[in-house]
This record gives C-alpha cells, structure tokens and sequence, in this order.
C-alpha cells in the first residue's frame, strides 16, 4: 500500500483507541518524514514537540476545547514556527559547510540572498512567514500516517497560549498546528465531503 492508495482511508481521526501505542519504530518513521518536509530556502523555521507522556496529553486536552483526541491518541506533536531566522541562518550554513570555511565562502552569495530575505522580516513577519512553511511538514506527518497506516488528525482547534505555556516555549518558538497519532477504535468514519475537480482545478 502507499499514500495515494490510502487516501479514501485516512481521514481525520475522532476516535482514537487509547490503549493502542504507535511503536518507537513507526514514530521514527513519521519524524524522518517531517524532517525531510520542505521549505522555503531549506531554513525549517520550526521545531515539533513529540508529547507521548498522558499527564502532558491531558493538560493539552484542557486547553485544546477538550478535543478527545489529545487524551486518547497515543502521541500528540505540536507543530511550532519559528522566528530566530538569523540565527536560523546561521545555523543552516554553519551545517552546510560543516565548519569549513572555504565551503561556505563558496556559499557566500547564496548566504547573502538568504539573509536579505529572511533578516528583513519583522518579528511577526517571520513568524508568519514560518507558520507556513510549518505547515508543509504537518503535511508530510500526515502522509507518512497514510502510508504506514496510523491514524492521524490535525488540529488547529486549541488555545496556542495555552500550549506555549504548557510546553514552556522560549519566546521565538510558538505553537500553530497539532497532529495527533494514533490507532482508530471501530467506529464509523465521517464521510468524505470534497468539491469535484472542476470546482478545485483550472487546466489551462
Ligand atoms: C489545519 C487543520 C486544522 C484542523 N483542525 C481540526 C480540529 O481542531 N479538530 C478536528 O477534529 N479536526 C480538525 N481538522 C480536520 C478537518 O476537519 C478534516 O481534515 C476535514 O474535515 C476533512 O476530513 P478528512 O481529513 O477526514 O478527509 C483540521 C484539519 C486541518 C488540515
């Protein structure tokens, strides 16, 4: 099986079995997935907390409109921007050329080019401008699920306040989107509503 044939299967997941634990090995897998995510100049402006402990998962809960989902799924990650980008850029080419000073002389004007776009944002700006790319790696969990079959459901239905400060996030990193993981109970699904292609798509 792969992604595309389980997309009618996935769906976003209400019903999570509590007693049903996605394997360390699997868990791996869907972060492998995320870090492999695109973005924009390759800067990955987030970080994701992986939340498998349940007291954790409850305070999540309370502050996510009590969605059952943070209780019962067998992990929770919240996805988090990011809005440090020098430091981030910094960081990126320290990487790039793996301390050698050559290499990154030769990334010189690449470098250039990535701090004048990324170090002219204001901080909102930027912590916009990473929720986005943020998302792009909630995508890539999500698919990752679909294709080893573990239930997911994103989540953008909680307090974000609460989170950062349930989670204790220095002021650069806030929460935005959550994926909770998982096994379904058996239970039926909500039923796929889509609009046809013609209303989605425009072939020119
Ligand atoms: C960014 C995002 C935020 C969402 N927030 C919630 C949420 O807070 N609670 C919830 O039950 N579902 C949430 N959903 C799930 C959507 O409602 C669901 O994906 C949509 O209705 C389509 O259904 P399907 O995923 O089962 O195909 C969210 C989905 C996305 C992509």
């Amino acid at each position: 099986m792969s992604f595309l044939d389980n997309l009618d299967w996935r769906n976003a997941q209400k019903n999570f079995d509590p007693a049903k634990k996605v394997s360390a090995e699997d868990l791996a897998k869907i972060l492998h997935a995320i870090r492999m995510a695109p973005s924009s100049w390759g800067a990955q402006p987030y970080h994701i907390y992986v939340i498998g402990d349940q007291a954790t998962k409850l305070k999540l809960k309370e502050r996510g409109y009590n969605q059952q989902q943070y209780e019962d799924s067998s992990h929770t990650l919240v996805f988090c921007g990011r809005n440090d980008l020098a430091d981030r850029v910094n960081k990126y080419f320290e990487l790039a050329s793996g301390g050698d000073a050559e290499k990154r002389k030769a990334m010189d004007s690449y470098e250039k080019m990535m701090r004048g776009s990324l170090e002219s944002k204001n901080p909102e700006d930027g912590m916009n401008w990473a929720y986005h790319q943020t998302y792009i790696a909630l995508g890539f969990g999500l698919a990752a699920c679909a294709e080893l079959k573990i239930d997911s459901c994103p989540m953008e239905g909680f307090d974000p306040t609460g989170f950062d400060q349930i989670l204790n996030l220095p002021a650069n990193i806030k929460s935005v989107a959550t994926l909770s993981i998982g096994y379904r109970k058996d239970v039926a699904n909500m039923p796929k509503i889509r609009f046809p292609d013609k209303d989605l798509f425009t072939k020119i």
